[in-house]
């Protein structure tokens, strides 16, 4: 198992506030799976990931990478957090090349990378724009680049197309497809997008409202290669989309 989570539960205690985020949580997910999360706002799926990228213990249960307790940063995972995570004094080009450079690439092949990366996910004009030069989609865009440029066996992927187009959504997802079937990456893939989730996922798990638990598991059983284009059309993921539904539907209700 690449991802090993068991009886995870995750309590805040900030300024006399306490905050139940995660309860009794366990999920495994094998090395080269797709697994999707999706729940309403504040159920715990940001904290998730934080644990199995070894920025935060949780307050029981335990987390396991690749057979081993995660115990400090994991540096096997390349994570993409909520947040824009592009140094503002660089420019897209210097951003994506920087995982690159930590790495000992030299200059020369970390640039041309960085541009080949770049132009896949279609900012290939942009390569000498600065962060603040960039749209919020392009930013998602650039920071997703940088992440793919090192390939990193392992993805953990936090709505990293949440304030994309739609049809710009489809795109990277179709790129992000495509990545996952040529190097078969472990992925573990948040988003607010159910659609999104069974297009992607080999599973996708529905967590309830805060305190998240697991709600529902589904593996989607969609045929492979699946283009992002048209896999909306077909029956069973008509079926997918129903059953899911049904089940986070009265959580996303008891948020609002
Ligand atoms: N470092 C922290 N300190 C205190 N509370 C935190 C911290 N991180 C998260 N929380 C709380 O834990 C709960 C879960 O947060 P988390 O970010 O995991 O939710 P989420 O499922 O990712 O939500 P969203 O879909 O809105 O991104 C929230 O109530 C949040 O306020
Ligand atoms: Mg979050």
């Amino acid at each position: 198992m690449q991802i090993e989570l068991a009886g995870i539960a995750k309590r805040f205690v900030a300024r006399g506030r306490v905050v139940e985020a995660l309860a009794e949580a366990s999920l495994t997910v094998a090395r080269g799976e797709f697994v999707a999360l999706i729940g309403p706002s504040g159920c715990g799926k940001s904290t998730l990931l934080n644990m199995v990228a070894g920025l935060m213990r949780p307050s029981a249960g335990s987390v396991r990478y690749a057979g081993r307790a995660v115990s400090d940063v994991n540096r096997d995972v390349g994570y993409m957090t909520q947040a824009d995570a592009l140094l503002p004094w660089r420019t897209a080009e210097a951003n994506v090349m920087l995982p690159l450079l930590l790495r000992g690439v030299g200059r020369q092949a970390a640039r041309d990378r960085a541009r080949e990366q770049l132009a896949r996910v279609g900012l290939a004009g942009f390569a000498d724009a600065y962060p603040r030069e960039l749209s919020g989609g392009m930013r998602k865009r650039a920071a997703l680049a940088q992440l793919l440029v090192y390939e990193p066996e392992t993805l953990l992927l936090d709505e990293p197309f949440g304030a994309l187009d739609a049809q710009l959504k489809l795109v990277l997802a179709q790129e992000l497809a495509q990545l996952h079937a040529r190097t078969a990456k472990t992925v573990l893939f948040v988003t607010h997008d159910l659609g999104e989730a069974i297009a992607l996922a080999d599973r996708v798990v529905v967590f309830t409202g805060r305190p998240g638990r697991l709600k529902r598991m589904e593996t989607i059983e969609l045929p492979r290669p699946r283009d992002m284009f048209r896999v909306r059309f077909e029956p069973r993921f008509q079926a997918h989309y129903e059953s899911l539904w049904d089940a986070l539907a009265p959580e996303i209700r008891e948020v609002a």
